[in-house]
């Protein structure tokens, strides 16, 4: 469903205490290695328990072969992980399973697993298990993020913010972005916790430092706040001219003295780039033609997900074309009307074919609209 120009990683973690433990598998894309990870680690032990805090096929693919493997495996999860056990897969592992409540704790030695349950971060049956000895939070999908590990599996042993936070902030927003009130009633559930390490089920882990950094983050982006000043212009364009107008009012806001400001074809980059960075940024604009007497179906589906996934509190402003019947600015307005805290800045503008001289003045007025809400 994603682009992954750079890879995403599937996280699985072993305990070796007096009882082993793994917590979750990985995608069926990379069993062979895994298993025999797996193997290797264990070194001839037994497998004493499986805990499933997420029963999404990308990590769980390989529940099935592991109870071959380790027939006595107690198998931890809750009603609805089974449940959709049951779904994907055959097996019958009834004799196998452990079902958890809410605080309930798991000994394993020197290490002691408790169960807190997160529903929609990402799936109604999502739980996360904290190690109490250490501190250690296995958080399923929270705090994930696209891009393959690079033998540094430590956010804190590489240049975060310029190699990994766009990929974090995509996966994120994209796949976790429409449960934002989860992954706050998650961390008010946690905020007790003293929690030295965070492990997720996708990309580096968190520590130290890094902890806080990336919390300040999920706490934005599951608020629905915006990252930083900045605007993001997304447009589609049959002919060049709404990507014309775009490019005069994207040097515009710069003369203004606006920064960060980013372009997007629609018909060109996925969707799931644009909607990170208007999760990241406090402005952005559409512009689209109609199409067949509908907004241009990119736009129509690029706004339908923000809606999908409750984007709110950012400033729009809007630039239709047409040559003789006008939809698109019309559906444009009304799904960003029916969105929560959706501010239109400026007056929108709905171009003829192509936008004539005679008409700059009203993308001068849009640009110093936009700057001015910049301060708000
Ligand atoms: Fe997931
Ligand atoms: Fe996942």
């Amino acid at each position: 469903m994603f682009p992954l120009p750079n890879g995403v990683a599937y996280n699985s973690y072993l305990i070796n205490d007096e009882k082993t433990a793994l917590l979750d598998t990985v995608d069926a894309a990379i069993s062979a290695e895994y298993l025999e990870n797996i193997t290797h680690a264990l070194n001839g032990r037994q497998l004493d328990y499986l805990v499933i805090n997420h029963m999404e096929p990308d990590h769980c693919a390989n529940i099935e072969e592991i109870l071959r493997r380790y027939p006595s495996v107690k198998v931890i999860g809750n009603p609805k992980t089974f449940q959709f056990f049951r779904q994907y897969y055959t097996m019958d592992m009834s004799d196998n399973y452990i079902e958890v409540k809410e605080g309930q704790e798991i000994c394993l030695g020197s290490h002691t697993l408790r169960f807190y349950m997160a529903p929609m971060v990402h799936w109604p049956e999502v739980m996360v298990t904290y190690e109490t000895s250490k501190g250690i939070l296995f958080s399923a999908d929270a705090f994930g993020a696209f891009g393959a590990i690079s033998g540094n599996i430590f956010a804190d042993e590489l240049e975060y913010d310029s190699y990994f936070l766009d990929e974090a902030r995509r996966y994120y927003t994209n796949i976790v972005g429409r449960y934002g009130n989860q992954v706050q009633a998650l961390f008010k559930k946690l905020s007790g916790l003293e929690i030295n390490m965070i492990c997720g089920l996708h990309g580096h882990l968190w520590r130290g430092d890094m902890i806080p950094y990336i919390m300040d983050k999920y706490d934005k982006w599951s608020k629905y706040l915006p990252e930083k000043k900045g605007v993001v212009l997304a447009y589609g364009s049959m002919y060049g001219n709404t990507e014309n107008a775009v490019n005069a009012l994207a040097v515009k806001l710069a003369q203004r003295g606006i920064k960060d400001i980013r372009v997007y074809d629609v018909s060109k980059t996925h969707p799931s780039y644009i909607i990170s960075d208007i999760f990241k940024y406090s402005h952005v604009v559409f512009a689209a033609p109609t199409y067949n007497m509908n907004l241009y179906f990119p736009m129509d589906s690029l706004i339908r997900e923000l809606a999908v996934l409750n984007i709110s509190n950012r400033k729009v402003s809007l630039i239709g074309n047409h040559t003789w019947a006008s939809a698109a600015l019309k559906n444009m307005t009304e799904m960003i009307s029916n969105m929560k805290n959706m501010e239109i800045v400026g007056t929108p503008i709905d171009i003829k074919s192509s936008l004539r001289e005679d008409r700059e003045g009203e993308l001068d007025n849009l640009a110093d609209a936009i700057y001015e809400s910049m301060d708000d």
